[in-house]
């Protein structure tokens, strides 16, 4: 228990930041003494592996497979995890706002976060799970408690709302390019699922530690937030480095051609030279929570299905193409002299060549909500996009929104808009410059 309880010192206050490192490595479960008293807690346990490595063995093919004991650090990054961190299975969304109007309140919030991310992306409890005394009352939820670290990253993300002229007296530090996206076509949003004083994304590859990442963090600012809006994501839609392309919820690989090589991270995706200078290196997260009118897509003909991507629904091969990588021919025509990809199908109008060269880096989720009040599907795409500058998501949005053959399927019907500050050094914490001056 004695990491446990460093721990839980080290996320209460300002300071605490670096204190929270002084420990390394794995978790590892640790029994409770009650447990190994009466010699349950190994029983269960070694049962629980067994069951366990038979099934995932079963349904997972070679090749397929996770290493869930990866650990991602969360200080000392050039940039901010969980954006070119290659995208783990499944994300945890929140948004908060502030309920205090006090700066030092939201300092220390976000000191004792970033300490509490450390410690979670290393797969330890934010505190004590089972504290000494009977009347204690846990620091860390628990239901993470023995579990691998699973490639946790927590990223977070400060809306405009925070540099408010007479909030937190912080106006002078909002960069320029953060503020609330415009209207743009198609929007349909819903009042509940807009905006956001503060967003945190974690991401895992075992849901349940996406889950505690982002529970504690709300659990543990209680004082100072409260939750606004929230979604779980899963079968990450998007291909990083080595992955094969996944899927979204319509069938089709998507994540083909995102941001993908070093150089276009640089370009694309992080700050460089703005005008903030607690923001270099990190960069702006857009969310969009869209539906998907899946029981009309489902009963669509695959003709039409794959016109409206300008992709094949199996190979993912553009329609002038015959392999997935092929590079799209928006010039093409056909033997009646037609565009061989329809020139508002989703990729011609979405694609670099077509928008003036802009390109955001897609870093999106499936999600499902359940059933809607009609009986049917409720599900989408979270979609989390990281750029240089939030106008050009909004850029290619107004292009999407006017005219592309998609919009019959879909909704859009959450927004926001963050600044990203990189990851901290060492003993630091996440956007520390704010408060030094
Ligand atoms: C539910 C909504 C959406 C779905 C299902 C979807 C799906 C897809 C698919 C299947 C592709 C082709 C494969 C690929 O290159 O990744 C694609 C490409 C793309 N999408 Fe979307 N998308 C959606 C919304 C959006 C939005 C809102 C934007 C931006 C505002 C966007 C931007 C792009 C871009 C930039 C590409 C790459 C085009 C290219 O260079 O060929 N998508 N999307």
């Amino acid at each position: 228990m004695a990491r446990a309880t460093s721990a839980a010192a080290s996320v209460d206050g300002v300071s605490g930041a670096s204190a929270a490192d002084a420990t390394t490595g794995r978790h590892r479960p640790r029994f409770s003494r009650r447990a190994l008293l009466t010699g349950t807690g190994l029983g269960v346990l070694g049962g629980a592996l067994a069951g366990g490595g038979a099934t995932w063995a079963a349904t997972h093919p070679a090749g397929d497979s996770v290493d869930l004991g990866t650990q991602i650090p969360f200080y000392g990054q050039k940039h901010p995890v969980g954006i070119a961190t290659p995208p783990q299975r499944y994300a945890m969304y929140m948004t908060f706002n502030l309920t205090t109007s006090s700066v030092k309140d939201l300092q220390t919030l976000l000191a004792r976060w970033s300490a509490a991310a450390s410690l979670m992306q290393r797969g330890d409890p934010v505190g004590s799970v089972e504290p000494d005394s009977e009347n204690g009352l846990p620091k860390d939820t628990g239901e993470a408690y023995g579990l691998d670290p699973a490639s946790l990253t927590i990223t977070f993300g400060l809306g405009p709302a925070i540099f408010a002229e007479n909030r937190f007296g912080l106006e002078r530090f909002r960069p320029a390019l953060l503020a609330d996206l415009p209207t743009l076509p198609s929007d349909n949003l819903d009042p509940a699922l807009v905006g956001g004083d503060l967003s945190v994304q974690a991401c895992a590859d075992d849901p349940q530690v996406a889950y505690h990442a982002v529970r504690n963090l709300a659990r543990m600012g209680r004082s100072q937030v409260s939750v606004h809006w929230t979604q779980m994501g899963f079968g990450r839609a998007s291909a990083g480095t080595g992955q094969e392309t996944p899927r979204n919820l319509m069938g089709f690989k998507d994540g083909t051609r995102n941001v993908s090589t070093p150089e276009q991270f640089d370009e694309f995706v992080w700050v460089n030279g703005g005008d903030q200078s607690w923001l270099e290196g990190g960069t702006y997260q857009v969310v969009r929570k869209i539906r998907m009118n899946l029981e009309t897509w489902d009963a669509d003909r695959i003709g039409d299905q794959e016109t409206i991507f300008g992709r094949t629904k199996a190979e993912g091969a553009p329609l002038t193409g015959s392999k997935e990588f092929d590079t799209p021919d928006f010039q093409m025509t056909d033997e009646n002299g037609d565009r061989v990809i329809d020139p508002t199908a989703h990729i011609a109008l979405a694609a670099y060549e077509n928008n003036g060269g802009i390109r955001i880096l897609r870093r999106p989720y499936n999600y499902t909500d359940g059933l809607n009040e009609h009986a049917q599907l409720d599900a989408g795409l979270l979609f989390l996009t990281y750029q240089n500058d939030p106008g050009h998501f909004a850029a290619l949005q107004r292009r999407l929104g006017a005219s592309d053959l998609l919009n019959e399927y879909i909704s859009h019907i959450g927004t926001g808009v963050f600044a990203v500050p990189p990851s901290p050094a060492e003993g630091r914490y996440i956007a520390q410059e704010l408060f030094e001056s």
